[in-house]
């Protein structure tokens, strides 16, 4: 019965991509990597990391969000490089009340470490964790309803995580107006129109009360629709509580343009996400978005490909990965103690 959704589920999305996958975006590849990185290497990898999804989304449809932002994390932070996945980084699994407080899933670190787990079973250890985080991003993004696209491969994983520094100065907070995200954007060669269609991530997933608070109290902010704000008060009563809401309140799961809809009727979640219906930069573009889905997704998909570029290990550059919560390095030193432990017979009691 499962093995019939799966295949029915497969069928359906095959048709999707006949539908959907139109050709390659535009945007220039970044030197070292291709679309075709891993065809000898790993031919079945896009399935394998499909199929994985597609029984974790089964299961939770709401994982997808956690995937989402975990690239878009790793990204902004130090590159693509799976800095985020390492245990004590500062936004990574060890560290959940290290800044920026409100961190990601536990679920999303494991679900890319079953990947990796499977992908090394029928491939060996070829493919970068960096490279199965962008590519559990594209899927959760299709299997939400979004569109498919093609992404550059060759990603490597970086030896190092980045210090808390780095990661509060490159991850913007939800308190951020239009200014300072296209400020933090364009440090990152991400136009406005980048800024604005990648906000539509946020047409998916949850944020927690301390996210969005500040709009609520001691003054409520005249820029959030008075309904909203009502109930928000209810989910929310005080700036602490430990709850969530939908970011996107029409379609809370589905990967689609209603967030844009949400911003022209003053219903969205963080700061970041309404001033952009406020500001006149980005006013328009959220009205063209809201109104025509194709060119939303368009270009979501030119800056998915920019953003998974950034600051991108290649080549001979950093390693690829064996466990994506530890570097080599690390396993490499704990096996070598091991081992001369075991030599030395100090190691004994098991
Ligand atoms: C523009 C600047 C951005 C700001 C200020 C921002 C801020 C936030 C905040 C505060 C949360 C909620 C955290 C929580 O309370 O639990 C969140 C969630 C989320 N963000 Fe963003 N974000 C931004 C851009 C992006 C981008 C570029 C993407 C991906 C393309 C993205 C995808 C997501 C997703 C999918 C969630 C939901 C995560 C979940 O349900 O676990 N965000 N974001
Ligand atoms: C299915 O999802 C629920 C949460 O919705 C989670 O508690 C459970 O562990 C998941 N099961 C599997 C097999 O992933
Ligand atoms: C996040 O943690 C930092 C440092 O621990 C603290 O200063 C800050 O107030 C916290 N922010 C939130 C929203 O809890
Ligand atoms: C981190 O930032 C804080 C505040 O801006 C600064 O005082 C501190 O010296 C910085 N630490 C490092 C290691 O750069
Ligand atoms: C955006 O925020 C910055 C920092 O708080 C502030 O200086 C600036 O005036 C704000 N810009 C607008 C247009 O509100
Ligand atoms: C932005 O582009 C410039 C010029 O091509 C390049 O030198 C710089 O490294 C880029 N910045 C990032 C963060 O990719
Ligand atoms: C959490 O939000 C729900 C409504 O979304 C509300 O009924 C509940 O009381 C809230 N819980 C707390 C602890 O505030
Ligand atoms: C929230 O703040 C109140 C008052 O400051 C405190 O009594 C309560 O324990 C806090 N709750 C949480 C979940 O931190
Ligand atoms: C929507 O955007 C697409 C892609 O840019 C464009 O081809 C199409 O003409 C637009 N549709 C309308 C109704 O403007
Ligand atoms: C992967 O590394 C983490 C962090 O060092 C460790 O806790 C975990 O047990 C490792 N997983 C495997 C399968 O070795």
């Amino acid at each position: 019965m499962a093995l019939h959704n799966l295949a029915l589920c497969l069928v359906i999305v095959s048709c999707f991509l006949v539908v959907i996958c139109e050709g390659q975006s535009s945007v220039p590849v970044a030197p070292g990597l291709s679309y075709t990185f891993y065809s000898t290497s790993c031919p079945n990898l896009e399935s394998i990391v499909r199929i994985h999804l597609l029984q974790v989304l089964e299961n939770d449809t709401t994982q997808a969000a956690g995937l989402l932002r975990l690239h878009f994390h790793d990204c902004f932070v130090q590159g693509c490089d799976a800095s985020v996945l390492l245990d004590g980084s500062t936004s990574g699994p060890s560290e959940q009340n290290a800044p920026p407080n409100l961190t990601l899933r536990q679920a999303a670190f494991k679900i890319i470490n079953d990947i990796q787990t499977l992908i090394q079973g029928q491939c060996g250890q070829v493919v970068s964790c960096a490279d199965v985080t962008a590519l559990a991003a594209r899927e959760s993004v299709l299997l939400s309803g979004g569109p498919y696209y093609n992404i550059p491969l060759g990603r490597r994983d970086s030896p190092n995580f980045a210090t808390t520094n780095v990661t509060l100065a490159n991850l913007p907070p939800p308190t951020f107006n239009t200014s300072q995200l296209i400020n933090l954007f364009s440090s990152k060669n991400l136009t406005t129109t980048d800024l604005v269609a990648l906000s539509g991530g946020h047409t998916i997933g949850i944020g927690h009360c301390t996210s969005f608070t500040n709009r609520l109290y001691p003054t409520q902010d005249s820029n959030m629709d008075k309904t909203l704000a009502n109930n928000l008060k209810l989910t929310c009563p005080a700036s602490n509580t430990t709850n969530t809401t939908n970011l996107d309140l029409r379609t809370p799961n589905i990967f689609d343009n209603k967030y844009f809809v949400d911003l022209m009727n003053r219903q969205g979640l963080f700061t970041s996400d309404q001033d952009l219906y406020t500001d006149s930069r980005t006013k328009s573009i959220v009205q063209t978005f809201a109104v025509n889905q194709t060119l939303f997704f368009q270009n979501f998909i030119d800056g998915m490909i920019k953003m998974g570029q950034l600051g991108v290990l290649t080549g001979s550059q950093g390693q690829i990965r064996a466990n994506c919560s530890a570097t080599n390095a690390n396993t490499m030193a704990f096996w070598s103690v091991f081992r001369e432990q075991q030599q030395q017979g100090t190691s004994a009691q098991y």
